[in-house]
């Protein structure tokens, strides 16, 4: 299988939890490299569903050891309940399966006080502390990992910033906070989760040597990207390719193939531009048909339909190799399927995306319509071949658009609802 990266190419929930479950089963390791537990990844494994923030989606693999890198930002309290979960689900997740890095860092409920704060702004985001423990990471105040076991250490790094965070809680009318009582509950996180914690690099460095099969799993998609994203309607994270090597600490050279996961038609949790969303009987089909409520807070996602001019703006800046394309059984039932190809910006025809949100929120799609094919059982379809003739033109078409070839396609949430037209190893 080699190193395969995987990330969203869309706004997230393009179904990337699925596609690594599936890959992991010949990976020695799966690796998150970014985010926190603003990701929602499904996975569904004989009719039963299970939902991971923040553990890699090759946690029900045996043989994959799951990595959680330094670029990610944790909660150790919701890594905790995730843990739990999956324990009462029979999953046992011991020390040698689940390496945490040393120099992850913390969400502390203060990031999380002053993220919910400040939503009165309204991005739309998560609530789970994410753009502001990012934010003491970047300015050199963040606790990692490492500060997390050593009761001193931990307390005095806690009240050396606490003042400020207490001037940033009283600026948006919050509670004042105690660095005392903070400390002592997350120093009896840290004494849970110690036998996790690793260098997960030095780790990562053998598996390389031993040329080993490495997944990395991306959260959240380019569209959401700190850098290239709809800013400021984005994550706090870099969601491009180039956080596989930051975000887990191994060199360039260790990606043989990145796989872009795109959903059949569009989604998006929260604020900001997004030109093919459909505010109709469409969108409201799409969000019944593909059950689009997030998976982290339940949210209805906007719906529209698939946009090339987005996804060749993704695949230009990850270096996608190729594509997944997801939940094309949701497309079942539709007279006409619609694909942009272009906008229209104050009255010009661009067929390239831009950064500048003012222009994106008054492009109208231009599109290319599909007939669209019913009443299809997935459960019987084995081969590509098998598709409907209408739904293989649109596979074609995007292949066309995108320049790269579509190799796997997902027709269900279940794991064994997948075909392969190329595999990507
Ligand atoms: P992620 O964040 O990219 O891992 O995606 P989410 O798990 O948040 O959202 C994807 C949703 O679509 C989940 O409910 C999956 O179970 C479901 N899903 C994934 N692939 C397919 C598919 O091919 N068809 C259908 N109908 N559902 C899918
Ligand atoms: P997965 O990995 C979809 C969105 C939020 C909000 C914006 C900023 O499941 O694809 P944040 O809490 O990150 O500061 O919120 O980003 N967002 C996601 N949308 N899927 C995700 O993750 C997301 N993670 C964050 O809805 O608009
Ligand atoms: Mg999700």
């Amino acid at each position: 299988m080699g190193k395969i990266g995987i990330i969203g190419t869309q706004w997230g929930d393009e179904g990337k939890g699925k596609i690594v479950d599936i890959l992991s089963e010949k990976a020695d390791a799966v690796i998150r490299f970014q985010g926190g537990n603003n990701a929602g990844h499904t996975l569904v494994i004989n009719e039963k569903k299970t939902i991971l923030h923040l553990i890699p989606s090759g946690i029900f693999n045996e043989n994959a050891v799951c990595i959680i890198g330094n670029g990610v930002v944790i909660d150790p309290k919701v890594l905790i309940n995730e843990l739990d979960s999956l324990n009462k689900a029979g999953v046992k997740v011991t020390r040698e399966k689940l390496k945490i890095s040393s120099n992850a860092h913390i969400i502390m409920p203060y990031h999380i006080s002053i993220d919910l704060l400040r939503e009165k702004k309204k991005i739309g985001t998560t609530g789970r502390g994410i753009g502001p423990a990012y934010e003491d990471k970047i300015s050199r105040k963040g606790i990692r990992f490492c500060d997390l076991t050593d009761k001193n250490s931990l307390e005095e790094k806690v009240s050396e910033i606490i003042e400020e965070k207490n001037l940033i809680m009283e600026f948006y009318g919050g509670k004042k906070l105690d660095a005392r009582k903070i400390s002592e509950e997350y120093f009896e996180y840290g004494k849970i989760l110690k036998e996790f914690i690793a260098d997960t690099h030095y780790l990562l460095h053998q598996l390389v040597s031993e040329d080993k099969n490495l997944l990395f799993e991306g959260a959240q998609g380019v569209l959401l990207d700190i850098d290239h994203g709809t800013y400021p309607y984005v994550t706090s994270s870099n969601t491009t390719s180039g956080n596989i090597f930051s975000g887990s600490g191994v060199g360039y050279n260790n990606l043989d193939k990145l796989i872009g996961i795109v959903k059949a038609y569009t989604t998006r949790v929260g604020e900001g531009p997004f030109p093919t969303e459909l505010n109709d009987s469409a969108g409201d089909m799409l969000r019944e048909n593909g059950g689009e409520f997030g998976s982290t807070t339940g949210r209805p996602r906007r719906c529209g339909w698939l946009d090339m001019v987005a996804l060749k703006y993704a695949i230009n800046l990850t270096g996608t190799d190729c594509l997944a394309l997801t939940k094309l059984d949701v497309l079942d039932g539709f007279e006409e399927i619609k694909i942009c190809t272009s906008y229209k910006i104050d009255g010009k025809e661009v067929s390239y995306f831009t950064n500048d949100i003012k222009k994106l929120k008054n492009a109208v799609p231009v599109y290319r319509t599909f007939g669209g094919w019913k009443n299809v059982n997935y459960r019987n379809i084995t081969a590509l071949s098998q598709l409907p003739d209408n739904a293989k033109k649109f596979i074609s078409a995007i292949e066309d658009y995108a320049g790269i070839p579509v190799s796997i396609i997902s027709v269900g949430p279940e794991r064994n609802a997948v075909l392969f037209n190329e595999k990507p190893w």
